[in-house]
């Protein structure tokens, strides 16, 4: 039986300030919640805050995204060694909106997938595709294909060590979530082409929703065979809401 995960994705939101306020109240929403296992992943500046406020909570945190060097002449950029100074279990890889605005590849997203590895991070690797391929018919083979650039590297082996998030591009941040049918058929259809490679490794994996996940559609989605928990964008800003999705997950 897989173990739900819940992770908050803040992307580009939050101040000290009203972290404080979110954090207080998620910590003491979650802290009962002993049946699923829950993390935020954050802006790089606030790690150290997450750290200290959640290192004795049934929180976890990350990153949204690394460097896939370990260190050298990259203005601007963050290694994974720098991630796990400050206590991060998890860093998001792949997301939606650094392959769209930061052009990011599939083989850029599976050089991240390993270098995570390597510094003994789990990666959240996120696939999906967006409403031009889902009309297309090619949402398999589009989810296929990004899921193919980490098996090739890091094979089912590696894919053992990390959570998968199915994210189609049009559910994000759009208030338009894939019904739980939508979504299970694409998890199935993940599991089912690791299982192609190692099937002991597909039964294990973790495999996230995300998409405009809320406190009312969270339970529906969550209780889809294939669905082992969500990747929280908007809803994981907002305290009530994102402890009501911890609960649906328990
Ligand atoms: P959303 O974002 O819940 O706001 O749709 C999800 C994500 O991008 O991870």
């Amino acid at each position: 039986m897989r173990r739900k995960l819940v992770v908050g994705n803040w992307k580009m939101h939050g101040r000290l300030s009203t972290n404080t306020v979110l954090l207080d109240k998620v910590i003491a929403g979650v802290r009962e919640l002993q049946r699923a296992d829950y993390a935020v992943c954050v802006p790089y500046p606030y790690l150290s805050q997450v750290q200290s406020k959640l290192q004795a909570t049934n929180i976890a945190w990350g990153a949204q995204n690394l460097n896939q060097f370990e260190e050298g002449a990259f203005t601007g950029a963050v290694s994974p060694g720098m991630l796990t100074d400050f206590g991060c279990r998890y860093v998001i890889i792949g997301h939606s909106e650094r392959r769209g605005l930061f052009h990011e590849s599939n083989e850029i997203a599976s050089a991240k997938f390993d270098a995570a590895l390597k510094a003994g991070l789990t990666p959240i690797f996120c696939v999906g595709e967006t409403l031009a391929e889902r009309e297309a018919g090619v949402t398999e083979q589009v989810v296929g294909k990004q899921l193919d650039a980490v098996l090739d590297c890091a094979g089912p082996k590696g894919l053992a060590k990390a959570v998968v998030a199915y994210e189609p591009v049009w559910a994000i941040g759009t208030g338009k979530t894939a019904s739980p049918e939508q979504a299970q058929a694409v998890h199935a259809f993940i599991r089912q082409r690791v299982a192609q490679q190692d099937s002991q490794v597909a039964q294990a994996l973790c495999i996230l929703y995300g998409g405009s996940v809320k406190a009312g559609n969270s339970a529906e989605l969550f209780a889809m065979p294939d669905i082992d928990g969500g990747l929280i964008g908007g809803a994981a800003l907002v305290a009530d809401d994102f402890v009501a999705i911890c609960r649906a997950a328990q």
